[in-house]
């Protein structure tokens, strides 16, 4: 049971100190968005970069970009441990995530709400993580949405079928309110961003939604 709080909702004029306030939780989540396949604008390559250098924890980049085949390796060659894409804006996801990994980083495919998981299901040798999306890709602070519970299942019982650590990411609208609904569901990583950044103290935000996780694990 992993948290990765989401610096999307921290401080972007501190950005050291605001990951040293989480050195608590297990990756810190970095949300890159381009402003095309999703409506906003947030940080890119040069601030992954510097963010590596100074991170106590290893980065877990989301990539919300169009074209993913042609930049996602660079966020692993900068040195980010994770590395995920959307399925939807891949031209060649098997490719993709062998490249990811050949760059040294873990690869992982992310679901937007409306994406069924069946036709994804035969990259899982290729990734060591599968996001399953609870808010529509873009903005923090959204609704979780709990009806994504049924995918988080589905990808679960595939991971099972298929053997080995491959790990399941929730990401939206997790909180302590949602996290046990989706660890009951078969998520084993937790990213939460207003839930954290938005709390009296984002450390104790954090161990109080690891405590939610393992006591309602699958
Ligand atoms: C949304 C991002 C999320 C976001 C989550 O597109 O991928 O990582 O930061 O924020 P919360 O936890 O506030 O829903
Ligand atoms: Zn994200």
């Amino acid at each position: 049971m992993q948290i990765s709080p989401s610096i999307l909702s921290s401080d972007f004029a501190n950005l050291q100190s605001e990951l040293e306030a989480v050195k608590n939780a297990d990756w810190a989540h970095v949300d890159v968005m381009d402003n095309h396949f999703v409506p906003n604008l947030t940080l890119g390559l040069p601030i992954v970069e510097s963010l590596v250098k100074v991170s106590p924890l290893p980065l877990d980049c989301h990539l919300m970009i169009e074209d993913p085949d042609r930049w996602a390796p660079g966020y692993a060659e900068a040195g980010a441990s994770s590395v995920t894409f959307h399925v939807e804006a891949a031209a060649d996801p098997r490719r993709l995530a062998r490249a990811i990994r050949a760059a040294g980083a873990r690869a992982s495919m992310a679901l937007k709400p409306g994406t069924p998981w069946a036709p994804y299901e035969e990259l899982l040798p290729e990734v060591d993580m599968v996001l399953v999306m609870t808010v529509e890709p873009g903005f923090g602070g959204q609704s979780f949405m709990a009806d994504q519970m049924s995918k988080v299942s589905a990808v679960r019982e595939s991971v099972r079928r298929h053997g080995g650590q491959i790990w399941v990411q929730v990401d939206g609208g997790v909180s302590a309110e949602t996290i046990e609904r989706c660890a009951q569901a078969g998520a084993d990583v937790f990213v939460a961003g207003s839930a954290v950044y938005g709390a009296p103290d984002a450390a104790d935000a954090v161990e109080q939604l690891r405590a939610l996780a393992r006591a309602h694990a699958c």
